[in-house]
């Protein structure tokens, strides 16, 4: 096991410890990217914060076992560092933290995505910059009701979404209608369905908000109507990595479509993994569906490129959600640091492979150059 293949760097998948099952993290993932690394020549293993010793010769670290097991071995230490910390709140951890800050100065480690984006800053730092600005939805952090007047005064519709939010969690979608005596309509997400709650006046509704965003914080943005397939909404799915050469590169498209009753297109609550081109012909029609998705990898890059340029560190891979309006214009709707995996057998084959030519580009610059941008 112990064996460094010649200028492979050793690549630790970095996670946190868990009580019940040795570590946390998606499992499956981590076994598919070990085994992808075996078949290209590379030695990975699953480390987690508290074994990760970056002085000594030797870590403690997990490989596949038998059936799901895992066995705890002694390995090499690495020079690549794959960032998959679960969640933000491992991650604001004391202990994490430092390991990650050490890591980032360590002279001999690189480590893949530092940390989680934070919704807001990411609007800001997309609307700092003219190519990305106009793909930015209007959107605000939500601190008083005031916010919400102003907004419902040029849009009709808005989305509620937590800072920190993934999967959908806590997302809501705001409707005014100005006739009749409740125009206020507020849709809240939970499981699979959503409820309506209708309000007669903003003093209700922003308290029926309070109610359910509790003291997360949150943004209020413009709704988009995104284009539609057999009546529900799609959109889009990117996934960007580096590739071997250090530059950004898209991996692939998917397409999620809305479930009937949800206000998102996430497959947990019923949306379901679709064709991108099917999605876009069934509205655009073929030639401008093509052109559309060009379009897509080529504003997905820049938004990559700003994203990374204004986060301030050097970044390997991100997903990204793209919405398309009815007209075929593209909207950024939240860029992940830590991609959840493609199902779309094609996108996750690349995507595995992708880690380690990143990695062995990683492996390649000199131990001085910085890691922050
Ligand atoms: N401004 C918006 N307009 C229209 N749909 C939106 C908007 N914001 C979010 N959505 C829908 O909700 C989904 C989830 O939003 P997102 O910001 O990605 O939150 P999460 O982190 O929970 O995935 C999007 O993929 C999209 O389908
Ligand atoms: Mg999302």
């Amino acid at each position: 096991m112990n064996t460094r293949y010649e200028d492979r760097p050793v690549i630790a998948i970095l996670t946190t410890r868990d009580k019940n099952r040795q570590f946390r993290g998606n499992h499956k993932n981590f076994r598919d990217i070990i085994r992808t690394g075996k078949e290209l020549g590379y030695l990975a293993y699953v480390i987690t914060v508290r074994e990760l010793n970056l002085e000594s010769s030797y870590v403690t670290g997990y490989v596949p076992g038998p059936g799901k097991s895992w066995t705890s071995v002694q390995l090499p230490p690495p020079q690549v560092v794959y960032n998959r910390i679960p969640t933000r709140e491992e991650e604001a951890k004391p202990a994490v933290a430092r390991k990650i800050a050490e890591c980032l100065e360590h002279p001999g480690i690189r480590l893949y995505n530092p940390y989680f984006f934070n919704k807001w800053s990411l609007f800001e730092w997309l609307k700092g910059s003219h190519a990305t600005s106009r793909h930015v939805p209007a959107t605000r952090r939500l601190r008083s009701s005031r916010t919400l007047s102003s907004m419902l005064k040029t849009h009709s519709s808005l989305y509620l979404k937590p800072e920190s939010g993934k999967a959908g969690k806590g997302i809501m979608r705001i409707k005014y209608h100005a006739e009749g005596d409740l125009p206020y309509r507020l849709q809240i997400q939970s499981g699979k369905r959503n409820v309506t709650y209708k309000a007669a006046s903003m003093e209700r509704l922003w308290s029926r908000i309070g109610k359910e965003r509790g003291d997360s914080r949150y943004i209020v943005q413009q709704a988009i109507e995104l284009a539609t397939c057999k009546g529900r909404p799609f959109d889009l799915r990117v996934l960007l990595q580096k590739n071997g050469k250090g530059g950004w590169g898209v991996t692939g498209i998917g397409a999620r479509l809305a479930g009937s009753r949800s206000i998102t297109t996430h497959v947990p609550r019923g949306g379901s993994v679709e064709e991108p081109s099917s999605m876009l012909e069934a509205m655009f029609g073929p030639e401008r569906s093509v052109s559309i998705l060009k379009s897509v990898s080529a504003t997905a890059l820049l938004i990559a490129r700003q994203i990374e340029r204004a986060s301030g560190y050097m970044l390997g891979e991100m997903s990204m959600d793209l919405g398309i309006d009815e007209k075929g214009g593209l909207w950024f709707f939240e860029a992940n640091s830590r991609p959840m995996k493609f199902d779309e057998p094609d996108i996750r084959r690349l995507s595995l492979e992708r880690i380690f030519q990143y990695s062995q580009h990683l492996s390649r610059q000199t131990a001085i150059s910085p890691q922050r941008m």
